[in-house]
Parts: C-alpha cells; sequence; structure tokens
C-alpha cells in the first residue's frame, strides 16, 4: 500500500483536502457529480476544517458534490449530539453549499425488520449515481474501516455490525462513559468501499503505528480489516510520523 508520510496531521489534512478539492473542481469543469464516501472521527476533522476554509475563501463548490457517509450508530436519531448524522452537518455540511438532498448517512432509527433492505438500498443508492469517486477512511486501532470490525470478510455488505469493545473504549470519552456507548451500528461493507475508485485512509498518532504497520507490511486477513485495502488499484495511506514510526 503507498504510504504517504508527512511531519505532521496538518500538512497531511492539507494534502488531502487539496486532492478533495481537485476532484471537486475537475468534475464539476466535465459538468458531472463528484461522488465522495466520507468518514466521521477525529482522523478527519482538520480535512473537513479546510475543505470548510476553502468554500469561504477560494470558492470552492459542493454544488455537484454527491456524499455517502460510512456509518452511522444504532440506534442513533440523527439529532441526537452522539449521532454522525450531527457530527457532519458541524463539520462540514452547514458550513458548504452541499444541497440537503445531496447528501446520505446510514439511517440509525430503522426499524430492526427493514433494516436488511435498507442496507442494500443504501449501497443501490451509491450505485446509482454512478458509484464512489473517492473514499476517506479513518482505521481503528482493531484495523476496523467504518465499522468493519475484525471478522468482517473482504465481501461483506452494508450492515448492521456489534461493535467491538476496544471500539466502544474508544468512543466512551465523546459518550460521557461506556455504558452510554451504542452496542452495534450500521456500516458500509468492505465490498462497497472496495468498489470505490480511489481510496485514502489517513492515520495520525502512535496509537495507529501498529495497526498501520499490520495493515501495510502484514498478511491480508480479517483480524485486521484494513489489509483489505492491499488488494485496491488506487488507495494511499496517509499518514504522520508517529502513525509511520512502526513501518519498517
Ligand atoms: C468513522 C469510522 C471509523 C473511524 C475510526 C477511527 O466514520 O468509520 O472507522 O474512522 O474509528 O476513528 P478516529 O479517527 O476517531 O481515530
Amino acid at each position: 500500500i503507498p504510504t504517504q508520510i508527512f511531519a505532521d496531521s496538518k500538512e497531511a489534512s492539507n494534502a488531502v483536502a487539496r486532492e478533495i478539492a481537485d476532484l471537486i473542481r475537475q468534475k464539476q469543469k466535465e459538468g458531472k457529480k463528484c461522488v465522495l464516501g466520507l468518514a466521521t472521527g477525529s482522523s478527519p476533522k482538520t480535512v473537513y476544517a479546510i475543505l470548510v476554509r476553502m468554500h469561504k475563501e477560494e470558492g470552492l463548490s459542493f454544488k455537484n458534490v454527491i456524499s455517502f457517509n460510512l456509518d452511522e450508530y444504532y440506534q442513533m436519531e440523527p439529532d441526537s449530539i452522539y449521532s454522525y448524522h450531527r457530527f457532519m452537518k458541524e463539520q462540514l455540511f452547514d458550513h458548504v453549499d452541499i444541497a440537503k438532498e445531496n447528501y446520505f448517512l446510514p439511517d440509525g432509527t430503522v426499524p430492526p425488520a427493514l433494516l436488511r433492505d435498507y442496507c442494500t438500498s443504501y449501497e443501490n443508492k451509491i450505485n446509482a449515481v454512478g458509484g464512489l469517486d473517492f473514499q476517506l477512511l479513518g482505521i481503528g486501532g482493531n484495523g476496523h474501516i467504518g465499522f468493519n470490525e475484525p471478522g468482517s470478510l473482504i465481501n461483506s455488505r452494508t450492515r448492521l455490525i456489534t461493535l467491538d469493545h476496544s471500539t466502544r473504549v474508544a468512543a466512551g470519552m465523546e459518550f460521557g462513559g461506556l455504558h452510554n456507548v451504542p452496542r452495534k451500528a450500521i456500516t458500509l461493507g468492505v465490498a462497497p468501499i472496495l468498489n470505490a475508485r480511489r481510496i485514502v485512509l489517513l492515520a495520525w498518532g502512535e496509537r495507529k503505528a501498529s495497526v498501520i504497520r499490520g495493515a501495510v507490511e502484514g498478511p491480508v486477513t480479517e483480524l485486521n480489516p484494513a489489509s483489505y485495502l492491499q488488494a485496491h488499484p488506487d488507495v494511499s495511506f496517509v499518514v504522520d510520523e508517529s502513525a509511520a514510526s512502526e513501518l519498517t
């Protein structure tokens, strides 16, 4: 997996925001939609902040952008302070000119009996607009991408998943305690992630160093779902020096 190592996450985020902005503008020139797959969590925050600045200062427009987020907790109301809907609005959507009907996140309120069909329809919607041009990813300390926890298969589809204990512990701070963290989430599967034409995975800090090493240099294994990205023809890991510190 090609790895781009930057001195710090700020510089790295600049490069990634630049790539996304270039893609949006290029698609605009061609009169086409730009279909983005987006992630939440701490890793992409600066990328979103830079895109917002580019919108305000450089006239970068999101009018031709359609976006699909990777995941949402289940069950979760979209207007909850803990929801990924809320996160995306606060970090990006409320500050740029993307149309409300052009961004999608999994719906954490779908009744259990309808979930299977709902997950299929979420993927169908991505395919109906031509598939993902670009997928932004973070990585869990356990190797998860989206919420495809260890054990997820390379051909896994969009589905309800039970979160790993370590994933819930990592989220515990934001939720004000582990007991508040949902046990489940809806996640885009590994297969639809790998279908994106371009993938960029972000990782900052020492706590990601060993899982980054495993994903880049280790075997392709369900024990580290990010290792599935080794099979992708156009993927980059964009990391800071600490996250790169265990690479040989
Ligand atoms: C978020 C997501 C997760 C995070 C991962 C890393 O939408 O899909 O895979 O990217 O848990 O989270 P941070 O960036 O907070 O370390």
